[in-house]
């Protein structure tokens, strides 16, 4: 790797990954990739903050690896790994916990929302969960840090943490910034588009899951939630769900918003959505074959994934160590 900065991501194996995650987060992991050192960790230790099936997430966990590594990041400067492998990320986690305010964690609106979904188990993972991200990022030196606008908060945590732990013993940490794409970065619901694209909406009509085939596409656009008009104008505050079907095309075809209000002007929503749809699965098709025929060979994927694990660590480790020695920790020789 030869890259001078570092980005880093973390991704839940909690259901595949929709169309959503892919415009506003994988895409982007896959342009980073170009230019910097990326490390790319499915984070299976944040997804049992609420309850998982271990068989499921066993098969999740394959499948998302064979997902990102099917989308083709530059293997050169991508490090591709499951944060379990890794137990730095749990060891800096439980010191970071005592950087990391009771009333800080209080305030982070994820939180609050989960305790309300998952009212019968808001455990304390739940309430720590941003300080292991806090921990994935700051293990790595990362400069820059590619999410959706639903993480930002959680990256100001990540920040603050790292100020307050520099405060007191020097420079140990890279302070992150967030990099939040200008387009794409909240693909909302088909079905509801006030509410964002959710890999773990109950109803499956509200978003495309990666791994959908062209039918199944083609049928979920034509479905989506428009509006009583018929005019394909981008006007997100007026006509959400229309703004949604035209951001999502224009990502897929490189267009800009405003040739798209242009390409589909007199021609009513039909032929839009189908179009939509068409241009939606151009994107997703070469991934979704790649991912099945990675998906065939658990064995190979596990191998990748032990080598992604190793170059993890190696970088990691350091890092870790120097956070030992800072707050005192003697050294085990
Ligand atoms: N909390 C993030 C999400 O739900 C996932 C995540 C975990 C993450 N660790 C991270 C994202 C580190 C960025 C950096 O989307």
């Amino acid at each position: 790797m030869n890259a001078q900065k570092t980005a880093f991501s973390g991704i839940q194996p909690t259901a595949i990954p929709t169309l959503g995650n892919y415009l506003g987060a994988l895409r982007n992991y896959v342009a980073l990739s170009g230019t910097h050192r990326c490390f790319y960790s499915i984070v299976d230790m944040h997804a049992i903050t609420v309850r998982q099936d271990p068989e499921t997430l066993r098969r999740r966990v394959r499948e998302l690896y064979a997902l990102l590594l099917a989308c083709g990041p530059n293997p050169d400067n991508t490090v591709l790994y499951v944060q379990s492998h890794v137990p730095a990320h749990a060891e800096l986690c439980w010191i970071l916990n005592n950087f990391t305010m009771f009333g800080e964690l209080s305030r982070m609106t994820q939180f609050k929302d989960k305790s309300a979904k998952h009212a019968d188990n808001i455990n304390a993972g739940l309430f720590t969960y941003p300080v292991l991200q806090a921990a994935d990022i700051l293990l790595y030196g990362a400069h820059v840090v590619p999410i959706g606008d639903d993480q930002k908060q959680h990256l100001e945590l990540s920040r603050d943490v790292a100020v307050r732990f520099n405060g007191v013993y020097g420079d140990v940490f890279v302070v992150p910034e967030p990099l939040i794409p200008k387009l794409g970065g909240r693909i909302m619901s088909l079905a509801d588009p006030s509410r964002k694209m959710d890999k773990s909406d109950p109803n499956p009509a509200g978003y495309i899951s990666m791994l959908d085939d062209r039918d199944v596409i083609i049928k979920k656009c034509k479905k989506a939630v428009t509006d009583s008009g018929a005019e394909v104008r981008y006007d997100p505050a007026e006509k959400p769900g229309v703004a949604n079907l035209m951001t999502i095309y224009a990502i897929c075809t490189g267009k800009e918003p405003e040739q798209v209000e242009r390409e589909f002007a007199g021609q009513g929503y039909g032929a839009f959505k189908t179009a939509v749809g068409e241009a939606a699965d151009g994107v997703l098709s070469p991934i979704r074959a790649k991912a099945l025929e990675l998906i065939q060979d658990p064995a190979h994927l596990d191998r990748l994934m032990a080598e992604g694990a190793a170059r993890a660590e190696a970088v990691a480790l350091p890092v870790l160590r120097k956070v030992r020695d800072s707050v005192g920790f003697l050294p085990r020789i």
